[in-house]
Parts: structure tokens; C-alpha cells; sequence
């Protein structure tokens, strides 16, 4: 977590930072600063909070930040100490001589600052960051030269990190480098801005370098040159970015969560425009790089994400297990790597990530990959470190998501599971084929019953307003859409902090049912097929322990209307397609109730939407 930019050239470098973090503040919103040089030395700003408070004190102090042509800037998603001022980077040694603003963890820094302190060092703040400042401030004291001093000190420091670092005897340097964690540096004509991600440069430059893991750069207004730890030049190319310079505009919605998830139905069709062009002819998916043999002999499948993406991934193995007769493993990337994983050539791993850069699922890819596994990632950024790891990218390609509760992206990765399992079903013929041909035709009916579902919102939000005043939600489904459940669960908790729980409506009775009494909404999801009537039945027993209960469902039947207190009601769709369709509500309630609340929707307290720490 955590976004970094520098710049150096001839433009005013404040604004540039601020806008910079202005598009990084996905990666953390707790508090931030930057480091501005002035004619003899470094001027800090820092501020808790959103970035806007920083901006405001830069705006405050415009006439003595206007004219730095170089600085670096960050914005904090805590980890090291709380999100104080104090804590905020950029951070300095003792002298001021050097600033750094650094992304990542420090896995060392406990016995690094113990001996900094020991040889002098005084520490004023918690974070591990500043461990790397009084480090490359004593190694610059001694050799006088600031690639070097950060070259020494990434030899001592464990961990993952970008840092981007100034000192205040160099007007015409900035030095950074990177370990498993991301850093580009955008090239334009005289100047150079380094950030966490291409959106926060790409209005000013589409030239960018992606630096690699351990090498160190060295920046200048004219000049860029690249070392790897051993001191070796090494030679790089510039790319030339497809990016177009991202809109970020709310689009008259009144925040980005509701804009997106009004985006579903055209994510959609656009993922399906390309992979699913008739419904008698195979699934085009030329992105899978695997032979007929090669999928014909898959023995397994294992899929690993986080979050969101887990939930994804959950519905992908019920549907792959469905149509393709293929066993999957579904974990989360924080288990997956801390077990011993049985794995050969024959199985497939499939690694889910909106963002591409969740530090969990990242190593969890590597692992996976070092035992010569095939890896497919499904991810929004085919630009990002884990899409690096594919051997085949499924680009989700659902457009920058701003808002930090995930929700179109969800969509697409549900999608890109459907598309998948398609695929491979056709090419083992492990299913029916009429089957095959009705989820297709029914694909591409998806878009305009989520139109229906939005343009009929009433409903969704008068629910909100009933419900938004509980401590306390409990979600239930079987089957396909048991993940549905966990994911309605997620978002209402991520965004509106009510204590919301998803659970498979089997195992309510094994515990949880303890907990329903008159002030416990339970919302569940009725789509017809095959665990209809179970559901029913485990709604019935939630009712006899007096639940307040909802009902999301595709069907008429108007005994729910006696059975439920609310009855949210969506558009008809075969079984296997209904989380399709679930979500979509589920989504707008999340989104409604905390609007209700009056909670930050977009920024949730204590979230980022990169994870980059283990
Ligand atoms: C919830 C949410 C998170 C992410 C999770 C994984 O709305 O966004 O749960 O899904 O942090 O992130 P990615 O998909 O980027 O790996």
C-alpha cells in the first residue's frame, strides 16, 4: 500500500506531486506529505488525513513551495505507527540532509534502528521507513554519493520496498529503487516523474521505464541511468504507454461506487464483444496458452486471491467443477502460502486480482510458478507485477476502478470464470452441448436484465432505508450463490462498518442461528434451481426465530411475500448464471445504506484498494 512520486525538471514540482497522489490515493488515504527542494535545503509538509489537508497547507504556504522544481511526495496507508504526522512520510535523518518517501515493509528495521540508535541515530517516529533515511544518510556520509549510499543500504535492508529519495546537497538528483513493489518512471522532455503507477503521471507523459526489482536509478533533469546491486549498468528501454489519461470523473454520480456499478451491464458487453461471438462457435479465448492435450490433461485446478477476488473465484470453481469436470481448489493467497501445496505439471493455477499487485497473491503466483505449474491470472491491470507472472493473462478489462469496495471488476472476473469454463468444456467436451449453447445465449442477455435491475432501484434503496439502523446482517445462500452471500456480506461491511456476515444457509442451524432475535435482518438469496426449496426452508427457520427477513429473488411466487418482510425481486436467469445477477442488489444495498449512514463510501476507514503488504 502506500503511493510514492518524485519529480524532477523544470515545471513547479508541487502540483505535480498533488496530482500526482490526487490518482494514487487508492493506495491510501490515512495521511501524507512531500519533500520540496529549496535553494539550501529540504522543506517537509506533511498532514493527517485526506489528502486534501495537505493540499490545503501547501496552498497556505504557495509562495514558498511554487518554485521547487524537485521533491518527492506520499501518501500513507499505515502500517508501521498510527497515521500521525509524526508517522507520515516523507521521512529524514537527523540532519534533514536526506528525505525519502518509501511504499512497502521494512522486515528488518527493528535490528537496522537498533543499531542506527546505538551508532547515534535518534528516531522520532514508529515507522519503518525511517530506518531507511538515517541508513542512507550514514552510508552518504561516508562514500558522498547518494546512488551509492542507496545502493549500501539496499544491501542491508529485508523486505519489500520502492523508495524514492532526495538529499539537500543535490539539486539535481533523485535516486530510487524497488524490491516487489511497484515503480515506474514516467520520461518526459527535461523532467521525470517516478510514481507507484502509471495513472499518476500519464497526463504529463506516455514515455515510462518499468523499473525491475533491485535495480537503483538515478535521475537527473537530463538523464536517466540504471545500476543493479552490483554496481552493473544496465541497459533499459522506454515504452511507450497505450494509456489514455484516465477520466476520473464521477460522472454526475454522486461517488464512484454507484458510477461503477452502473458501468456492469457495458463491462459486459464489452468483455463478451470479443470472446463470445456466436453462440454456436467456440468461446474465443486465443489469451489461454494451453494445447487441447495440455487442457484435456488437466488433473486439478488451484486458485488463489484475496477478497473480492476470492469470492470470484469461489463461484469459478463451482462453475469449472460443473462444466468441465475438472476438481478445483479454491484459497486464499494468505493460506496458500504458509501450507505445503501438492502441485504437478498437470495442474492449472489460476491467480485472481483486480489490482495485479496484492502482495499475498503475488507470492503465492511465484511459489506456485517456481513448480513449473502453468499460471493464468485474471486481472484488471495486464500492466501490474502479477500480470508479469502469467503465462496466460485473462485481462478483465473493466476500466480503472476507483471506488475501494470492488464491484464491476467483480463482475468481469465472474465473467472471465464463465468465459473460461466455457472454453475448456468445449474443448474436453466435459458438458452438454445444448447446456453450453443456453449459457451463451443467456450471457448475452446478462447486460440488459442488470439495466432492469438498475434502472428499478426504488426498491433497493427503500430496503436501505429500513435497514440501515442494525449493528448487525446475516446473508444466506446455497450453492452457486453461496459466495454471493459472502460477498453482499463484504461490501456492506467494507462500506458501511455494520457487522455483516455471509453464511451457506445449511449451516445456519449449527450455530449461527443463535443469534437471530427480532433485531436481526437476514437477507436470502432465492434464485430458483436446484437448492430453491432448501433455501425456503432455512429462511422458515430464521423466521420462526423472529429475523426480520429479505428476500432477493427471480421468482413470483407470492407466498414469499408472507414468508419475507421485503422482497427484493430481479429479473429471471438460469441457475448457474444468477450470481450475475444476485450481486447487482446486493451491491446497490451496500452502496445505499452507507450512503444512509453518511460513511465515506469511496475511501473506507482503514481499506486501500492495493494490498501490497503481506
Ligand atoms: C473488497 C475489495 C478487496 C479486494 C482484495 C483483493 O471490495 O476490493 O477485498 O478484493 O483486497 O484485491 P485484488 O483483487 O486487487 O487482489
Amino acid at each position: 500500500m502506500c503511493g510514492i512520486v518524485g519529480y524532477i525538471g523544470n515545471k513547479s514540482a508541487v502540483d505535480i506531486l498533488i496530482d500526482g497522489l490526487k490518482q494514487l490515493e487508492y493506495r491510501g488515504y490515512d495521511s501524507s506529505g512531500v519533500a520540496l527542494m529549496n535553494t539550501d535545503n529540504i522543506d517537509i509538509y506533511k498532514a493527517e488525513g485526506k489528502l486534501q489537508n495537505l493540499a490545503d497547507k501547501l496552498f497556505m504556504n504557495r509562495d514558498k513551495v511554487v518554485n521547487s522544481t524537485l521533491g518527492i511526495g506520499h501518501i500513507r496507508w499505515a502500517t508501521h505507527g498510527a497515521p500521525t504526522v509524526i508517522n507520515a512520510h516523507p521521512h529524514t535523518c537527523n540532519c534533514g540532509g536526506v528525505a525519502v518517501v518509501h511504499n512497502g515493509i521494512i522486515e528488518n528495521y527493528k535490528e537496522l534502528r537498533a543499531k542506527l540508535e546505538a551508532e547515534g541515530c535518534v528516531f522520532r517516529s514508529q515507522t519503518d521507513t525511517e530506518t531507511v533515511a538515517h541508513l542512507i544518510a550514514k552510508k552518504y556520509s561516508q562514500c558522498k554519493n547518494l546512488t551509492e549510499a542507496v545502493r549500501l543500504a539496499s544491501l542491508e535492508i529485508e523486505g519489500a520496498y520502492a523508495i524514492c529519495v532526495m538529499h539537500k546537497d543535490l539539486p539535481n538528483e533523485l535516486v530510487v529503487t524497488k524490491r516487489n513493489a511497484p515503480l515506474i518512471v514516467g520520461v518526459g522532455e527535461d523532467e521525470f516523474i517516478v510514481a507507484s503507477d502509471v495513472p499518476a503521471f500519464i497526463k504529463y507523459t506516455k514515455k515510462a521505464v518499468y523499473l525491475k526489482d533491485n535495480q537503483i536509478a538515478t535521475i537527473t533533469r537530463e538523464n536517466l541511468n540504471i545500476i543493479d546491486l552490483n554496481n552493473n549498468s544496465i541497459f533499459f528501454t522506454t515504452e511507450v504507454l497505450p494509456w489514455e489519461p484516465a477520466s476520473l470523473s464521477k460522472m454526475g454520480y454522486k461517488h464512484f461506487m454507484l458510477k461503477e456499478i452502473h458501468e456492469q451491464p457495458a463491462v459486459i458487453r464489452n468483455i463478451l464483444s470479443g470472446k463470445l461471438r456466436s453462440v454456436d462457435e467456440d468461446i474465443y479465448l486465443d489469451e489461454l496458452k494451453l494445447d487441447k492435450d495440455s487442457i484435456k490433461n488437466l488433473s486439478r485446478i488451484q486458485i488463489i486471491a484475496c477478497g473480492t477476488s476470492l469470492h470470484a473465484a469461489m463461484i469459478g470453481k463451482y462453475i469449472i467443477e460443473s462444466l468441465c469436470e475438472i476438481p478445483v481448489d479454491v484459497e486464499a493467497s494468505s493460506e496458500y502460502i504458509y501450507r505445503k501445496n501438492v502441485t504437478d505439471k498437470n495442474t492449472l493455477v489460476i491467480g485472481v486480482s483486480q489490482s495485479g499487485e496484492t502482495a499475498d497473491t503475488l507470492t503465492a503466483i511465484k511459489q506456485a510458478k517456481s513448480k513449473s505449474c502453468h499460471i493464468v491470472i485474471i486481472t484488471n491491470r495486464p500492466d501490474s507485477a502479477m500480470a508479469r507472472e502469467a503465462d496466460s493473462l485473462l485481462a478483465i478489462n473493466a476500466g480503472i476502478e476507483v471506488s475501494v469496495a470492488a464491484t464491476k471488476s467483480y463482475m468481469a472476473q465472474l465473467l472471465s470464470f464463465y468465459l473460461l469454463a466455457l472454453k475448456i468444456a468445449e474443448t474436453k467436451g466435459s458438458a452438454d452441448k445444448s447446456l453450453l449453447k443456453s449459457l451463451k445465449e443467456d450471457l448475452i442477455l446478462i447486460p440488459q436484465k442488470l439495466e432492469q435491475i438498475l434502472s428499478n432501484k426504488d426498491q433497493i434503496q427503500q430496503c436501505a432505508r429500513e435497514y440501515a439502523n442494525t449493528k448487525d446482517f446475516i446473508f444466506i445462500a446455497r450453492g452457486v450463490n453461496y459466495p454471493t452471500a459472502l460477498e453482499g456480506a463484504l461490501k456492506l461491511k467494507e462500506i458501511s462498518y455494520i457487522n455483516a456476515t455471509g453464511y451457506c444457509a445449511g449451516e445456519l442451524k449449527h450455530g449461527p442461528i443463535a443469534m437471530l432475535d427480532e433485531s436481526m435482518p437476514v437477507l436470502a438469496i432465492l434464485m430458483k434451481g436446484l437448492v430453491y426449496d432448501k433455501i425456503l426452508s432455512n429462511s422458515e427457520e430464521s423466521k420462526a426465530r423472529n429475523a426480520r427477513m429479505i428476500a432477493l429473488t427471480n421468482s413470483n411466487d407470492v407466498k414469499l411475500d408472507l414468508l419475507f418482510d421485503f422482497v427484493i425481486r430481479v429479473p429471471d436467469v438460469q441457475e448457474y448464471l444468477s450470481p450475475l445477477i444476485a450481486i447487482v442488489p446486493l451491491q446497490l444495498l451496500a452502496y445505499y445504506i452507507a450512503e444512509f449512514l453518511g460513511k465515506d463510501v469511496d475511501q473506507p476507514r482503514n481499506l486501500a484498494k492495493s494490498v501490497t503488504v503481506e
